[in-house]
């Protein structure tokens, strides 16, 4: 501790370059996240900022592995909604969320889509309501395995249809994504991040999008909501945010949070961001304190969700 504890420590970090653990494979929606963000923020930052991919359990193996390591600022987690519904889902879950890591701020907000292989016979949402309905039994539903947010789309989207599908779980909707565009699993609910493109390229079809009102994105804005489509009230967008091993010094803490705002800034990541789909956080969430609030109210509001799903691992 008195190696990273000095003023002197704080005032030259970082000193060497700075992991970002990225809890999914590489090419999914939250390494897209990560390798942007951290392409932006290095320069503000002072150093080298390196994506290392931790996958497995949805999301959770990445996050544990941050929670163990020195709190000394060179290992970060770049997280999403799975650190609110990983303590609901998994447990024997090898850390607490609000106590054992140190809050840097929300980075953005994704929607989702509801997306087929593009062999898959129905060109709209109706469509798609009339095949499911006739291939009970039969339908395969891709995600990233327990707690990530395409295996938490899915799973409201069966409830609420009434309608089970075998889920296939994947590494990361990377991974996922080269299964759907090859026909091997029929349906996902994946991050606009990585579905705007194979939407715009026909790669895929796209029946829907998951949140409240319909996006403005370009690409995107066609899509119907589902809550129009009949599924009142669904309404489900993705976060992201940083985080560090609980210790990290404060000063090191606020450098990284500095690094963060100067970013969520940037006019092109904003650009980029926007293209895609995604709304950078401007409001107090990107703070320490009301970014840890945030994911409180969240554990809070997914825990009943999943309990009444009745779904958890080991
Ligand atoms: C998720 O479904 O949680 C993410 O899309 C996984 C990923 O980023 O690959």
């Amino acid at each position: 501790a008195a190696l990273t504890s000095g003023a002197a420590y704080a005032q030259d970090y970082p000193t060497k370059p700075v992991t970002f653990v990225v809890p999914f494979a590489a090419g999914g929606p939250t390494d897209k996240v990560a390798r942007d963000l951290a392409d932006t923020m290095r320069k503000a930052l002072g150093g080298q900022i390196i994506i290392e991919n931790v996958a497995g359990a949805g999301g959770t193996l990445g996050a544990t592995k941050v929670a163990k390591a020195a709190p000394d600022g060179y290992t970060i987690l770049l997280a999403h909604v799975a650190m609110a519904t990983s303590p609901a889902l998994y447990r024997n879950l090898q850390y607490k969320t609000l106590e054992d890591f140190e809050y840097i701020g929300l980075i953005n907000e994704v929607p989702m889509t509801l997306i087929g292989r593009p062999t898959l016979p129905a060109n709209n949402y109706a469509e798609l309501l009339k095949w499911l309905n006739d291939n009970k039994g039969k339908i395969n539903l891709a995600n990233a395995g327990l707690g990530s947010a395409s295996h938490l789309c899915g799973l409201l989207f069966m409830s609420t249809l009434k309608i089970d599908m075998t889920t296939v779980p994947y590494k990361g909707t990377g991974p996922a994504m080269t299964d759907l565009i090859g026909g091997q699993v029929d349906l996902m609910c994946d991050q606009t991040t990585n579905t705007t493109t194979q939407i715009e390229g026909g790669k895929v079809k796209a029946y829907a999008v998951t949140t409240a009102k319909r996006l403005a994105t370009p690409a995107l804005k066609h899509l119907p909501t589902l809550d129009e489509s009949g599924l009142k009230g669904f309404n489900v967008t993705i976060w992201h945010g940083l985080y560090a091993p609980k210790g990290t010094p404060k000063p090191v803490l606020d450098k990284l949070n500095a690094a963060l705002k100067t970013a969520l800034k940037d006019p092109e990541f904003l650009k980029r961001q926007e293209s895609l789909g995604a709304v950078v956080v401007t409001d107090n969430r990107v703070n320490p304190a009301d970014h840890k609030k945030f994911v409180e109210a969240e554990i809070n509001k997914w825990g009943p969700v999943i309990k009444a799903a009745g779904q958890y691992a080991d």
